[in-house]
């Protein structure tokens, strides 16, 4: 069984990173979800990871760096945009897909000729990086500490739920308290001349043509494989329906303002589209803890962060 660590100090965090570059698994705090990292040029590393979460072994996985400097070390042909969108959201909830150098191996990128980069906006991650960076260590291939198809871990007692019975004694849990986001990133596909969302997180498509100037264009190329993106996917045990129409003893999330119907359980009330987003994966789990066997879900309305919480719910909800 791996160690969940709470306190750490910057001489753990450099053990931790001494720990990645041997070969050693650490899953950590992101602003998004948790993250089970591995050093993104370890191969063995990497399939022990896969193994870990139950993923299939193609999917590509997002490279964590430190700072702007490893940019060029993973991708090449930049565009204009990705570079301005770098400057304005990194460190932050934004993952860009761009042109893969031939550092980004296939055993990262899926066999696939991009790359997926992120720099967290997550004191702990982004120290974490460093002291990786400090030893020559390039980027932490991480993607979100669940098995696969589950529910993203948003704190370490999570992660340690999902994962504790694959990880090996030598593997570490960083606790730093639950992310403040709650959803995974947003990916943007930086590939072609404007860009396009994959997946939508809390950087918007208004965000993205703020930044840039240009227009977010819809994604229209198959071929780039998003696992988070198969129809069935961020699920939990129960049965997900859409709505509030829980009956006695089923589960319900929904915002403040909708009613508990007499006997639902309620499993988050949030006040606004940020709290929700914060409390819908912990929302999930909690209904699995109590072993319901359904919970409804209002979806929020509206723009920005709403749209990826309903692209959660959809997926969670489709059978
Ligand atoms: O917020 C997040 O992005 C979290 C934290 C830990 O950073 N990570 C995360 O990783 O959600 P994951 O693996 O659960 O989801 C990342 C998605 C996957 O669906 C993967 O297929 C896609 O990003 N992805 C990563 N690299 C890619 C690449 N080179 N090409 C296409 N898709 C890629
Ligand atoms: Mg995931």
């Amino acid at each position: 069984m791996s160690t969940l660590i709470s306190q750490c100090s910057l001489d753990l965090l450099r053990q931790a990173a001494e720990n990645l570059k041997s070969g050693g698994l650490v899953a950590f705090p992101t602003e998004t979800v948790y993250g089970i990292g591995a050093d993104a040029e370890n191969y063995e590393a990497i399939q022990r990871m896969y193994a870990v979460k139950n993923r299939p072994a193609d999917h590509p996985v997002i490279v964590h760096i430190a700072d702007l400097d490893a940019v060029d070390y993973w991708a090449k042909e930049i565009p204009d945009y990705a570079i301005a969108l770098m400057r304005d959201y990194w460190p932050g909830p934004m993952t860009l897909l761009l042109h893969r150098t031939d550092k980004a191996k296939d055993f990262v990128t899926g066999n696939q000729e991009v790359v997926g980069l992120r720099m967290p906006a997550h004191t702990l991650a982004l120290n974490l990086l460093a002291e990786f960076k400090k030893i020559g260590g390039l980027g932490v291939a991480a993607p979100s500490a669940n098995r696969y198809g589950a529910v993203s871990p948003t704190t370490a007692e999570a992660v340690n739920a999902e994962l504790k019975d694959y990880l090996e004694s030598r593997d570490q849990i960083l606790d730093g308290g639950a992310s403040l986001v709650g959803v995974e990133s947003t990916i943007i596909d930086c590939t072609k001349e404007n860009p396009s969302i994959l997946r939508p997180g809390a950087v918007t498509a208004e965000m993205i043509e703020e930044s840039t100037g240009i227009v977010v264009m819809d994604p229209d190329d198959v071929k780039i494989r998003v696992s988070g993106s198969h129809k069935k996917h961020y699920a939990p045990n129960a049965k997900v329906l859409i709505g509030s129409a829980a009956q006695s003893g089923e589960g319900l999330i929904a915002m403040s303002d909708t009613e508990t119907p007499s006997g639902a359980i309620r499993l988050a009330a949030p006040k606004s589209i940020e709290e929700y987003a914060r409390a819908l994966y912990g929302a999930l789990r909690e209904g699995d803890k109590q072993g319901l066997k359904t919970i409804y879900i209002e979806p929020p309305h509206g723009t920005g962060l709403a749209v990826a919480i309903r692209d959660r719910i959809n997926r969670a909800a489709s059978a």
